[in-house]
């Protein structure tokens, strides 16, 4: 047995529809290891459980896998905003958020991120950065004047299949904005900030009040 796999068997099920919702995104979608999974579905879900969030933000659907986890946690009257820019996945989407519990929870938004948010006047409680790492820091601008001050910022591949602490080429434009990123962050005293070395790295950053 692995460590993954003993881990898996000592920590809540994902559910079933959950599961089946990873089995479908690995059957009819491309790239089907970008979604969140198991392990960290979980984490997600108790976060949002701790933080107990009323506004959540989502840059980077893909298939709702951590969509459908953070909902799972929300407290009552919360809701969750998605964005996703690749238009192909809207039909797969709305099927798996439609068929859930928690479909009045969520709200899907079909373009940029950075594009149509900005349009938006919500104030943030939690936001899960998770789209086009060659972006983080853009995120990261746009979203820290629309956080809740004590509201959290969550980034996903913050370490970026471990590439983040090489000397990375000029046009590996993916490393670059990761450790763009991660420096402006770990700079910032705004924020407080953690790594957790979970899957392919996720910082948890605190919004000082
Ligand atoms: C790693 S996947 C997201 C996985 C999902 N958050 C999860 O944990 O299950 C990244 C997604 O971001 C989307 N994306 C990339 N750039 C984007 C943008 N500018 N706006 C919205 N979505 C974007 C991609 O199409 C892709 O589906």
């Amino acid at each position: 047995m692995t460590l993954d796999e003993y881990i898996l068997q000592h920590i809540d099920a994902e559910g079933d529809y959950l599961h089946a919702l990873w089995r479908d995104t690995q059957l009819r979608l491309s790239y089907g290891q970008m979604a969140s999974g198991h392990l960290q579905g979980r984490l997600l879900k108790m976060l949002v459980q701790m933080i107990k969030p009323l506004k959540v933000l989502e840059l980077g659907t893909f298939s709702g896998y951590a969509t459908l986890s953070m909902a799972e946690g929300l407290p009552e009257g919360a809701e969750i905003h998605t964005f996703e820019v690749f238009d192909e996945n809207e039909d797969f989407l709305r099927e798996w958020f439609e068929g859930s519990a928690y479909k009045d929870k969520i709200h899907l938004h079909i373009g940029d991120a950075l594009q149509l948010l900005r349009q938006m006047e919500e104030q943030w409680d939690l936001a899960f950065i998770d789209a086009d790492k060659r972006e983080y820091v853009a995120y990261y601008e746009m979203l820290l004047p629309m956080m809740r001050p004590g509201g959290y910022i969550l980034a996903d591949n913050t370490l970026w299949y471990g590439r983040v602490v090489e000397k990375a080429r000029e046009s590996d434009l993916q490393t670059r904005g990761v450790q763009a990123f991660n420096d402006l962050v770990a700079s910032d005293n705004r924020v407080e900030k953690v790594i957790l070395p979970l899957r392919d790295g996720l910082t948890l950053i605190r919004v000082k009040a």
